[in-house]
């Protein structure tokens, strides 16, 4: 892929406020990997912080997310907490996931919460029809689910069943978990849970388009209104609720939703997998050339034009952007392991993903105005998963360590930022710059995550900063000797991070030296 190198220096114009967008410069032709990172300090808007929510997670009721991913029964020799896994929960603790989706996704429009409350021996069993036709005993039900993001200390998001559920169900449903007295809190006292729960996310259905009901967007904005309205702030709890979004390129939807259902939304959700495509295959996790390597990391940043069409349409309803844009699933989709029970989607993890990880996620950064959530699928053994789990055992992806090293952009204030670097061309027309970063400040520190994809070459990058102490910068590192290199549970720890130390502090900044294909955390002190 060398030398598909395009002979442009390109200025990725990355500085980003309110209403500002992304644009490319086209520069005279450099031989070397060089770029400059351009911090806007004086640019900083305090009030734009970054989202703690665009970290999040998403758990389905799918293969072995649930179910031997998070949950292994109290009763499992596996050591666990009240039947959660107790690897499984410190890794999750020590990665602070902000906010979790639950239980689709596609098996969310099936879901009948009430069949999963009460003692477990009673509880109804059912078939799982979107993912395999697996048997589903229901013993993950809510008390399960919110009592797991009370000791991960992260806000729940439940996504509701339209699809074949009723309003009073989802109304019900809301009463349970919130309600002080009445009817639905006897319920969940007796079942064990004296105190309500907080539920502040809730989606009223999931792909409304398609399995979540094969909806029109103008029957669903209808079915919308009607649902919310029956979904009350009950006890102090106050609900944000949330529309079922696009998938991809289709503006429409949110075109119609925004028209017909914008009074009544605090969020609307897209959709957007890196994916070679819906029929056929996806392609193997583990065993791809350089070629796809530079595809798939094209595909991912497309997600980027993606969020500013929806935005745009969204802004002739909402220029204030009170409505927000939530991308509540993204992530990588190849196909699934060979072996694998069909339907599960239980994916391997390699440095490709967590290119796709840090790269998504300073795109998400990047439109902090709008995005203000977005949830990797999902959390466990299912996609582009954090942890992957056989038995008693557990290896850390690489992608887990991307959101670790990316924790501390959570809650920052978000800092506008130019990149100058050469820009790649890729099959099927893309364009990937080598070098990508973003930035924000918190406590007196900058965090700067940087990427260099390129395969071969390394990439020196000055980051113009004033008066930097000599013990100002820490950093961390992930990379790896291969794009498809991949913890497995022989071999946990061949993709992990280390410390870095490539960084020179001069008397005009930085100058970061990024291995080829690698991920930095930096840590300065300002
Ligand atoms: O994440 C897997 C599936 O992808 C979800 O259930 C569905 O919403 C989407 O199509």
């Amino acid at each position: 892929m060398q030398n598909n190198l395009t002979t442009l220096k390109m200025k990725l114009f990355a500085y980003f406020a309110a209403g500002a967008a992304i644009s490319m410069l086209a520069f005279p032709a450099i031989a070397d990997q060089k770029a400059t990172v351009k911090l806007n300090l004086d640019q900083v808007n305090p009030e734009l912080t970054i989202p703690a929510e665009i970290y999040g997670q998403f758990a389905e009721h799918l293969g072995t997310c649930i179910y031997g991913g998070l949950w292994v029964g109290e009763d499992s020799p596996i050591p666990n907490t009240n039947g959660y896994r107790n690897d499984v929960l410190q890794a999750l603790k020590d990665l602070k996931v902000p906010v979790m989706r639950w239980p689709g996704g596609c098996f969310a429009d099936e879901y009948h919460w009430v069949d999963g409350i009460g003692p477990k021996d009673q509880r109804p069993v059912m078939i799982n029809n979107n993912w395999g036709g697996t048997v589903e005993d229901n013993s993950f039900g809510t008390h399960e689910f919110f009592n797991l993001c009370e000791l991960l200390e992260c806000e729940p998001y439940l996504s509701g069943n339209v699809g074949s559920g009723t309003v009073e169900e989802l109304a019900k449903w809301v009463e349970y978990i919130t309600a002080e007295n009445g009817p639905m809190a006897e319920k969940r006292k007796a079942n064990g849970r004296e105190k309500p729960w907080k539920l502040k996310y809730l989606g009223v259905g999931n792909e409304s388009w398609g399995c979540g009901g094969n909806f029109t967007p103008e029957d669903y904005a209808s079915e919308y209104r009607r649902y919310q309205t029956y979904c009350r702030d009950i006890s102090g709890n106050k609900l944000y609720k949330i529309a079922s979004g696009a998938s991809d390129y289709d503006y429409k939807w949110t075109d119609v939703l925004m028209k017909k259902a914008k009074n009544h939304m605090k969020g609307l959700s897209l959709h957007y997998y890196t994916v070679k495509g819906w029929n056929g295959s996806k392609g193997s996790a583990t065993q791809f050339d350089n070629d796809d390597y530079y595809w798939t990391l094209g595909k991912c940043l497309e997600i980027e034009p993606v969020i500013m069409k929806h935005d745009s349409i969204m802004n002739v309803y909402d220029p204030k952007k009170r409505v927000a844009l939530l991308v509540d699933e993204w992530g990588t989709w190849w196909d699934e392991e060979p072996g694998t029970v069909p339907g599960h989607l239980y994916q391997q993890n390699t440095m490709r993903d967590a290119m796709v990880a840090a790269l998504s996620l300073n795109v998400f950064n990047r439109h902090t105005d709008r995005v203000k959530m977005a949830n990797i699928a999902q959390i466990a053994n299912v996609l582009q998963s954090m942890v992957l789990t056989k038995g008693d055992k557990m290896v850390l992806t690489p992608t887990y360590y991307v959101f670790k090293m990316y924790a501390p952009h959570q809650n920052a204030t978000f800092v506008p930022l130019e990149v100058e670097t050469s820009v790649r061309d890729v099959r099927d027309g893309r364009k990937v710059p080598n070098v990508n970063a973003t930035a924000s400040q918190k406590d007196g520190k900058l965090n700067i995550t940087l990427t260099n994809v390129d395969l071969k070459e390394k990439a020196e990058v000055t980051i113009p900063l004033e008066k930097l102490g000599k013990n100002a910068v820490s950093g961390e590192i992930l990379t790896s000797a291969a794009p498809n290199d991949y913890n497995d549970f022989d071999n946990p720890d061949k993709v992990k991070t280390a410390p870095f130390k490539g960084y020179k502090i001069t008397k005009d900044g930085l100058t970061v030296t990024l291995p080829p294909m690698s991920i930095v955390a930096l840590s300065v002190a300002i």
